[in-house]
């Protein structure tokens, strides 16, 4: 199994994929190879070795837990791999990482994947990156993506460090016969949404960033560290192999991998608008509209999740408090231990957290226990790295705004990780066997297609209690789509070592 515990491996892992920054002001960025040749020298230029005045983060915990003043992680995507090292080495790649290699070289504007995780109607490729604005090329986006390369994220901690590193950065492209070897694409800068002080919201109202995946062996949040400085609140939680976020080359793990891939990971660069006036009319449209709101995301809008506390948000909860809980059986610290929720009458199943997510709820399909070995959902999860773009929505503002979220959806098996979610959990009905009496549906937050053709995935529907001859649930009309995909990239994030090898346009040996 990949020892996380030496600095000699985090060193070689991209910081993002271990370890959420904390960094307020983001820019994601994606660029164009103009001359391959140039392009390997921009990527050699990257390396911590480089001494350029930016280079990309590594997993290193930094000295004294000291925040660096800025962050930056780079992907890339297939035809800028092709660009980079050639189709022969990307061939020997793909044919000896066959799992790993699935559906990244296709691409997120291949027909097969976006049918399967909604990327259709008004969200299909053929609209996208434009819509949003950030677009800088001249010519307008083709939607193969195919002009779209190298994926940069920046963060830094302060709004002006970000023109201040991306000039930088900017600065840092060769310069081949008169022409800059890669241009920008595209960029979409992200500022917090801060709400009572708390800078981790999004559109929409809701708190963000709490539940991620605890990957064995990461050097932070020891939870021994953390009592003991009396931060922490304890996290039962299934810890999730290493390995399904940096990839590994041992025999044990259920993929093969080139040593191109050590260390690396996949990713989905995702660009989603939210349709806040939509989504707010569905909700002020009932009798309670926090509940509501709590319903469909399966927390209240502060965090609190609903299956801790079904009746109302709880502001006694603190750090663990917010994710250690099940559906089926309460973790041994979960505060407030729930009854199972086995019917979803606390957090209904069709809620966004329940189905991303569904924790040790045996009964979801494709988390049913394996050998009698319950899955805890480990083997698809995500780790998520999207943050908001775009002003605050206000009531009567002029039409047309663009606001979202925007960032990286990361896991080293795209297919069984990200897009296994979004097909077989957020986008499909009906994935609980059996099913509920009030019917899974779709992701609320999300909204039916407009060409849906099931009526039902137009409804919200949740256990509210039998109260004299009211019926025990309580159904809303009136779903629609709410988040609108508006640009996809499927991205390699390479190891830091097999990025030396990319600037030389090489592979590493079998
Ligand atoms: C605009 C789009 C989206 C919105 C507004 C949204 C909103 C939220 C919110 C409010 C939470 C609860 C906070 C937390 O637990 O950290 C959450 C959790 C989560 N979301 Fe999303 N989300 C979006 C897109 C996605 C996508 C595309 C995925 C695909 C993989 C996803 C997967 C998850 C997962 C895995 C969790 C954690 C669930 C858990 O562990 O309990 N979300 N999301």
């Amino acid at each position: 199994m990949t020892g996380l515990s030496s600095n000699t491996t985090l060193d070689d892992i991209q910081g993002l994929i271990l370890r959420g920054y904390n960094f307020q002001y983001i820019r994601y960025i994606i660029l164009k190879i103009q001359n391959p040749s140039g392009a390997q020298k921009f990527c050699a230029a990257l390396l911590p070795e480089s001494e350029s005045p930016l280079s990309i983060t590594t997993a290193r915990p930094w000295p004294g837990g000291i925040k660096p003043e800025y962050c930056l992680n780079l992907g890339i995507s297939y035809p800028g791999l092709l660009q980079l090292i050639g189709k022969e080495n990307c061939s020997s790649v793909a044919k000896t990482s066959p799992k790993l290699f699935n559906i990244y070289p296709p691409g997120a504007t291949d027909p097969n994947n976006t049918e399967l995780i909604g990327d259709t109607d008004e969200s299909a490729p053929a609209n996208w990156w434009s819509r949003s604005g950030g677009w800088l090329l001249t010519e307008p986006p083709t939607a193969t993506g195919n002009e779209l390369h190298l994926q940069l994220t920046l963060y830094v901690n302060i709004p002006e460090d970000r023109d201040k590193y991306y000039d930088l950065l900017l600065g840092m492209i060769p310069v081949i016969a008169g022409q800059p070897a890669v241009v920008p694409a595209f960029f979409k800068d992200s500022d917090p949404i801060i709400v009572d002080e708390d800078p981790d919201y999004i559109h929409f109202g809701y708190k963000d960033s709490l539940s991620q995946p605890r990957v064995a062996e990461v050097p932070w949040n020891k939870t021994a560290n953390r009592l003991k400085n009396g931060i922490s609140t304890i996290d039962d939680r299934p810890v999730v192999p290493a390995y399904h976020f940096a990839i590994s080359l041992d025999k044990d793990v259920p993929y093969k991998a080139h040593p191109l891939l050590l260390n690396g990971s996949f990713a989905a660069f995702r660009l989603l608008y939210q349709d806040v006036e939509a989504f707010n009319t569905f909700i002020n449209a009932s009798s309670n509209p926090e509940l509501t709101a709590a319903k469909m995301c399966g927390r209240w809008f502060d965090g609190t999740p609903l299956e801790v506390s079904p009746n109302g948000e709880d502001k006694s909860l603190k750090d663990f408090d917010y994710t250690n809980f099940n559906y089926i059986t309460p973790t041994a610290n979960q505060k407030r231990p729930a009854i199972e929720d086995n019917l979803g009458q606390r957090c209904p199943y069709t809620a966004h957290i329940r189905r991303s997510n569904p924790r040790d709820d045996n009964y979801v399909k494709g988390n049913e226990p394996v050998n009698g070995e319950p899955q805890n959902a480990v083997q698809h999860r995500v780790m998520r790295r999207a943050s908001p773009y775009g002003p605050v929505y206000q009531p009567g503002e002029t039409p047309g705004i663009q606001r979202g979220l925007v960032g990286l959806f990361i896991g080293a098996d795209l297919f069984n990780q990200f897009q296994f979610i979004m097909s077989q959990w957020i986008s499909a009905g009906s994935f609980r066997n059996p099913d509920t009496p009030n019917n899974s549906g779709i992701d609320p937050l999300f909204g039916p297609q407009p060409s849906d053709p099931d009526p039902n995935h137009q409804n919200l529907e949740y256990y509210v209690g039998q109260t004299g001859n009211n019926p025990p649930y309580e159904d809303q009309t009136g779903l629609t789509r709410f988040i609108r995909t508006d640009g996809s990239l499927y991205v390699f994030l390479p190891g830091i070592n097999a990025l030396r090898y990319i600037s030389e346009g090489k592979i590493p040996p079998m």
